[in-house]
């Protein structure tokens, strides 16, 4: 390192050597000198700080003091470990977990994880060392907006097979997560739209239409799925709805209310569904339900849906199926955005599902969720009827109802303090937090390993102070 810049001000009462130590103290501390870093020599930084050399000399010796650095004969100054130092073992770890989204508990029964031990690693790996090739030139510029074409044809087949979603690849957008496709949508549709969505709901949803102050209005889910005659009774003109498997209630939209919520679009010329279908990959009881954009005759539903579950969360690839009525909006107003997937990762899925891998893997993956659910039903059984389960047709996530004297807020806070991390319904609630309503708790599955399913719940349970009744 030959300069530094820090901004040293002559007039302030802290002197120079000061200024430069405590500057130079904190970009070590969060991370900005790294460990091992060789400072600039005494002369550099005095020349280039316009500074004398005897004010550097000071700030260097209060920091080799301090251990944050050392000294070392005709090689200079050398940024230390900090392992050592107390000030920073309180806080960096937990930085860097949060930095990188690492759980810090031992039972995480988080929504969002997937199984990490049957990925096809090989197989990926082969894939993508196919791609990264120099025949591949034409992969380092940029391509449709909208994503590659192979890839919008593999998801446009793929939909058709296995979710009865009725599509072309020229009304596929791709984007790098629901996240990210979501807002796009929302600006499709204009500044006039009224949202409505689910409560309880998938959190984006309530930041993107609630928090972000859209205007919106919560819309009640029970067992069927959202209650449409409470949305008949608003002024919204698109729903958002997670009608194969509610997130996180996990109700999937009764046949009923799936006429109804169609009926209701049907009833003004800007009235949309956009249909989050984000895992419904994973169904295993009963037929499978087909997806509202199937049976749709108006063109009235837009599809989303994502990788995120049926992969990996990590890839960032998610798709909309807009409907023709929105595409000529789309590519008139949307066109100049590139895509936000890098073209790369679209080869490499797309060589993936074409090849018939990405069907292969659903099948493991269905087996594997499917077993843990039954270990996980087995095992709740024992705690019935003061624990029961709900929302188990499909996916990733449950819903236990826990039958105590006790609170949500408390529940969560005890499987906490036992190292646990479990989600309460109300966490995914737009409005005041009821603390009279029957505790619910949203127990994600995916990440946890096959053998230590079982264990994980009897911990979970002796946590919460509830004991087996069989
Ligand atoms: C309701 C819902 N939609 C979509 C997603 C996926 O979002 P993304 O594609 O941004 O990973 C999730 C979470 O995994 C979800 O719970």
């Amino acid at each position: 390192m030959d300069f530094l810049m820090f901004q040293l001000i002559q007039e302030s009462k802290t002197p120079l050597y000061e200024q430069l130590y405590r500057a130079i103290k904190e970009a070590i501390i969060n991370g900005t000198i790294e460990e091992g870093i060789k400072l600039p020599s005494k002369r550099k930084l005095a020349d280039y700080l316009a500074v004398s050399q005897t004010t550097i000399e000071f700030a260097y010796s209060q920091l080799v003091a301090e251990g944050f650095i050392s000294s070392e004969p005709r090689r200079g100054y050398f940024v230390q470990s900090l392992e050592e130092l107390a000030i920073i073992e309180q806080n960096s770890p937990s930085i860097m977990q949060e930095e990188n989204n690492i759980s810090s508990f031992s039972i995480e029964f988080s929504p969002g994880k997937i199984d990490t031990d049957s990925f096809p690693f090989a197989t990926w790996r082969k894939y993508a060392k196919d791609i990264v090739n120099d025949e591949n030139k034409d992969l380092l510029q940029l391509g449709h907006p909208q994503g590659d074409y192979g890839l919008r044809q593999q998801i446009s087949s793929y939909l058709f097979q296995s979710r009865g979603v009725k599509s072309t690849p020229e009304q596929i957008i791709l984007g790098s997560g629901t996240e990210q496709i979501m807002p796009l949508i929302i600006h499709l549709l204009g500044d006039k739209a009224v949202y409505g969505f689910e409560n309880p709901g998938y959190p984006l949803t309530h930041h993107l239409f609630f928090k972000d102050s859209r205007k919106s209005v919560p819309i009640p889910v029970d067992d069927d799925g959202i209650v449409v005659a409470k949305l008949e009774q608003t002024f919204a003109n698109v729903m958002y709805v997670t009608p194969s498997h509610q997130f996180p209630t996990g109700a999937v939209l009764s046949a009923t209310r799936r006429s109804q919520l169609l009926a209701w679009a049907y009833q003004q010329d800007n009235r949309y569904i956009i249909e989050d279908d984000y895992d419904s990959e994973f169904r295993y009881t009963g037929k499978p339900i087909p997806a509202l954009q199937g049976i749709d005759q108006n063109e009235r539903v837009i599809y989303l849906s994502t990788f995120s579950k049926s992969l990996m969360p990590s890839l960032r690839i998610a798709y909309a199926v807009l409907p023709k009525s929105l595409l000529l909006q789309y590519k008139q107003r949307f066109s100049y955005y590139s895509a936000t997937v890098p073209r790369m990762d679209q080869h490499i899925l797309a060589n993936f599902m074409e090849d018939g891998y990405f069907a292969k893997h659903l099948n493991k993956m269905r087996k594997i969720y499917k077993r843990k659910l039954e270990i996980i039903t087995k095992t709740i059984m024992q705690y019935e009827p003061t624990v029961t389960i709900s929302g188990e047709q499909a996916g990733m996530h449950i819903l236990l109802t826990i039958h105590t004297t006790k609170t949500e807020t408390e529940l969560v806070n005890r499987a906490k303090q036992a190292d646990i991390r479990i989600y309460g319904l109300q966490e995914y609630i737009s409005s005041e937090l009821e603390e009279k309503a029957v505790p619910k708790l949203v127990l994600g599955f995916g990440g946890l390993k096959v053998e230590e399913v079982a264990s994980s719940i009897h911990q979970l349970m002796h946590a919460l102070e509830i004991t087996k009744t069989l």
